[in-house]
């Protein structure tokens, strides 16, 4: 299993690159099953989710070839409706081919996602969603078996504000016989990328990025083209991490307003940032103030960048308070990142930081995606050596963050 060796120290300067978003990548590549043919996708990061959900479209008939960063899956009328345990275990996503493979043929058999290490993550708002379109459904060995001969528009009101909820539901919308209408949607950039995607295809989409989208259903849906969003997340975690290092650090290919929830924490904690139309610049400060954070979904802070945030602040000056209200088991990263020296008090949902400098190189185990970013970060500021165990998890989401993170001057190996 491969582990990250950082050697704490460096300062981190120079421009680097955003790669396009897994979480823009996963649905859209869900979204080829509503429309058979060749679908090209540029800007497609190269990570374990992506090939996860190669291998599951594969499994229903898919091909897909890469060709540097661009992806073309072609796609043929299903052979298979099934989405295997197997498949689905390794991405809790994966079960956003329920609504594109129920909407165009009428029915779906998709492993239930199970446990995850940072809560429950049911999908009771996937399948009550699914309902409402008129499915039926019922939960057997396992699998959700959904069959409707047609999906029919409806409203649907989400109890709580889920990505994945709405980006299913719009999916099985895009074929539905009339219009659905998707209240207290999520607002997240992903979705109106996906929405973008859809409409692309032929699909008749509208309020997407605002938290009600209407969807008048098509009869049918083409293959496009298309250039997948930058990601955000990582444009937040790099930028985390020139600030900590106490670098200049110019990160491309991102709209900034993307991340501003995020920039404008680390203005208030005194860090001076310059956005651009694409990039988004830190420049060098030696030391910050601590700034409380609540997660919440978009435009509000993303719980996806709540663990590099919370590396951040274990160096700052002064305590800040982190609440976590997506998710509740979020603070795994809590116990390593205090193995590294910080002074961290977790509660539930809410983690009391200390900030204090003089982290100290350590072995630390990753749990999780994010959970695994902080780690690396903190190690980028720890005096020695911190080895990151577990780093498939990093490899899930982050494409190339050593390569990316050594290109600015740190001193980042992966070990095999
Ligand atoms: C997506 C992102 C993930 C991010 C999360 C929140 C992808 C592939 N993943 O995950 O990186 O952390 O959004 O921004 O895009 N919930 C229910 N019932 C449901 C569905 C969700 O109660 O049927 C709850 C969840 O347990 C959680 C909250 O809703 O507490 C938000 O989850 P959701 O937005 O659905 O997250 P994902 O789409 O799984």
């Amino acid at each position: 299993m491969d582990k990250m060796v950082v050697q704490g120290g460096a300062q981190l300067n120079g421009l680097v690159k955003t790669s396009g978003a897994k979480n823009a990548a996963l649905p859209i590549l869900f979204a080829t099953l509503l429309a058979e043919g060749e679908h090209v996708f540029r800007n497609v990061p190269r990570l374990r989710d992506i090939d996860s959900t190669v291998e599951l479209l594969a499994s229903l008939g898919c091909q897909s070839k890469w060709d540097l960063d661009t992806l073309r899956v072609r796609v043929k009328k299903a052979g298979s409706l099934e989405a295997h345990y197997d498949l689905v275990r390794k991405m809790r996503a994966s079960i956003l081919c329920l609504g594109p493979l129920l909407a165009k043929y009428g029915e779906a058999v998709v492993s239930m996602p199970g446990g995850c290490a940072i809560g429950t993550r049911p999908i009771d708002l996937h399948l009550d969603g699914m309902r409402a379109l008129g499915a039926e459904i019922q939960l057997d060995e396992g699998y959700v078996k959904a069959k409707a001969p047609k999906l029919r528009g409806a409203t649907f009101v989400f109890e709580t504000c889920t990505v994945g909820g709405t980006e299913n539901l719009m999916m099985a919308a895009a074929l539905a016989e009339g219009t659905t209408i998707l209240e207290n949607a999520a607002k997240e950039p992903e979705i109106v990328d996906l929405a973008n995607y859809l409409i692309a295809m032929g699909a008749r989409i509208k309020g997407h990025g605002t938290g009600v989208i209407t969807i008048e259903g098509v009869q049918t849906l083409r293959p496009a083209e298309y250039s997948i969003m930058s990601d955000r997340i990582e444009a937040g975690t790099l930028l985390i991490a020139g600030a900590m290092t106490g670098g200049e650090v110019t990160v491309q290919r991102i709209k900034p307003a993307h991340i501003d929830a995020l920039v404008h924490k680390m203005r208030e904690a005194g860090f001076r940032i310059d956005e651009d139309s694409d990039s988004v610049t830190v420049h060098p400060t030696k030391s910050w103030k601590a700034v409380d954070v609540t997660t919440n979904p978009y435009p509000l802070f993303p719980t996806d960048l709540q663990a590099q945030y919370m590396a951040m602040m274990s160096l700052a000056e002064g305590t800040s308070v982190i609440t976590e209200t997506v998710f509740e088991n979020r603070f795994m990263h809590v116990q390593e990142l205090i193995r590294l020296g910080a002074d961290i008090t977790p509660k539930t949902r809410v983690a009391i930081v200390r900030g204090h400098r003089g982290l100290k190189g350590a072995p630390v185990m990753a749990t999780d995606l994010r959970a695994s970013a902080s780690l690396v970060l903190a190690g980028l500021v720890a005096e020695g050596e911190t080895i990151v165990g577990r780093i498939y998890h990093l490899d899930r989401g982050y494409e190339n963050l050593e390569k990316k993170l050594s290109a600015l001057g740190a001193k980042v190996r992966r070990q095999e």
